[in-house]
């Protein structure tokens, strides 16, 4: 397909693969002592899925960025990168495993307003300079193509997904905000989300995907998306809310992805972020979607950044609403460790006891086993 960019990632033992999945680092709340945990489980490569610098710190000061004033010009995010770029772990990290990393809404502006295009600019630049990623194609650009499809021989396809740049207007849904929970975040559902053209990937993303899942050759056919993929109730005072930055205020966009997955060859699966707390989802108990679909998700909490209450209770009171979710854990930050050979894929949620101790231990808070060809997953720790 024109313009398609293929990552090769070379393996001596091309029959089983380790990789780490993990976002959300603001350097303000606390250490990334993460990555210590994750380097000693030597994964193959670290797929980070966005917000790899914070604007702010949310008024949570464990250690202070540069300075209290999110970034707006090139040096000024410049410098942000700089200061998390001397962070240990993270160093450390870099020097010893490769990362492929993706955008989320902390390391860019999302908008690409006439208002906004100076700072988002400024802010694709300074991404580019310190990540390990090509493909960009001029200084001053404001597109910049980063989804790619991560191909480890016949093991598995990762498609990287972009879900920030190409994506249709997030303000919507605004007419009766006082009703809204999680900072906002969470809003009254509106008849503007289920317009047909409405796309979080845009139209060349999302047909560049439907082709890369229907062609796949491996064991595992996995989308890696930065924000949860797979539907969740939430309701208040009687009201249905979607949180508006997830894949649930993009349904049609979701369906025609399903879709696609549904008829596509190897066993599929969802990795995602964003929500800086651990999920495991079996989208084949979820009430509302179709029988046919048998997917699961596996929603990676942070390296540091926080979840707070606002955002967590509605979250942690809608549980029992979603039969899906098999575990939560809003507690720990952490990262999904993923062991796969071409019959089985052990995925482990690891969590940090404490991000505000350099020495914080690491502890198992639960491991999942896929079984190639059979539908969901056993919790087995
Ligand atoms: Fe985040």
């Amino acid at each position: 397909m024109e313009g398609q960019k293929l990552c090769h990632y070379s393996k001596n033992e091309s029959d089983n693969l380790k990789f780490v999945t993990t976002s959300c680092q603001n350097y303000a709340h606390g250490y990334f002592v993460a990555y210590d945990h994750m380097m000693a489980d030597q994964p193959d490569f670290i797929l980070h899925l966005g917000d790899y610098i914070y604007d702010t710190s949310f008024g949570e000061n464990f250690r202070r960025h540069e300075t209290e004033s999110a970034p707006e010009s090139l040096e000024e995010f410049r410098l942000r990168h700089a200061l998390y770029k001397t962070e240990e772990y993270l160093q450390n990290a870099h020097a010893q495993i490769p990362f492929f990393t993706m955008i989320d809404n902390h390391d860019a502006v999302e908008d690409n307003s006439t208002e906004t295009i100076k700072k988002r600019t400024a802010a694709y630049q300074a991404w580019y300079e310190h990540m390990p990623v090509r493909g960009f194609p001029f200084l001053g650009a404001n597109e910049f193509r980063l989804h790619r499809n991560i191909k480890i021989g016949e093991l598995t396809e990762i498609k990287l997904l972009d879900s920030r740049q190409f994506r249709s207007e997030r303000g919507i849904c605004d007419q009766d905000l006082q009703s809204s929970l999680g900072f906002g975040n969470f809003r009254p559902q509106c008849d503007e989300l289920f317009e047909k053209n409405r796309t979080m990937l845009g139209r060349a993303q999302t047909d560049w995907l439907v082709e890369n899942l229907r062609n796949n050759r491996a064991s595992w056919n996995v989308i890696a998306s930065p924000g949860p993929f797979l539907p969740f109730r939430l309701e208040n005072n009687k009201k249905e809310l979607r949180y508006i930055g997830a894949w649930d205020a993009y349904p049609e966009n979701r369906q025609e992805i399903i879709n696609a997955i549904e008829i596509s060859p190897g066993h599929p699966l969802v990795l995602s972020g964003d929500m800086h707390s651990f999920w495991a989802i079996d989208a084949k108990d979820d009430p509302f979607l179709n029988d046919k679909t048998e997917l699961i998700e596996f929603v990676g909490s942070s390296v540091s950044a926080n979840w707070p209450e606002p955002l967590s209770k509605p979250v942690r009171t809608n549980l029992k609403k979603n039969r899906q979710i098999k575990f939560y854990n809003g507690e720990k930050r952490g990262y999904f460790l993923h062991e796969l050979n071409t019959d089985t894929w052990v995925a482990t949620a690891k969590g940090v006891l404490s991000t505000k101790d350099k020495k914080s231990k690491v502890r198992q808070l639960a491991k999942f086993l896929v079984e190639k060809g059979k539908p969901g997953f056993k919790k087995i720790g």
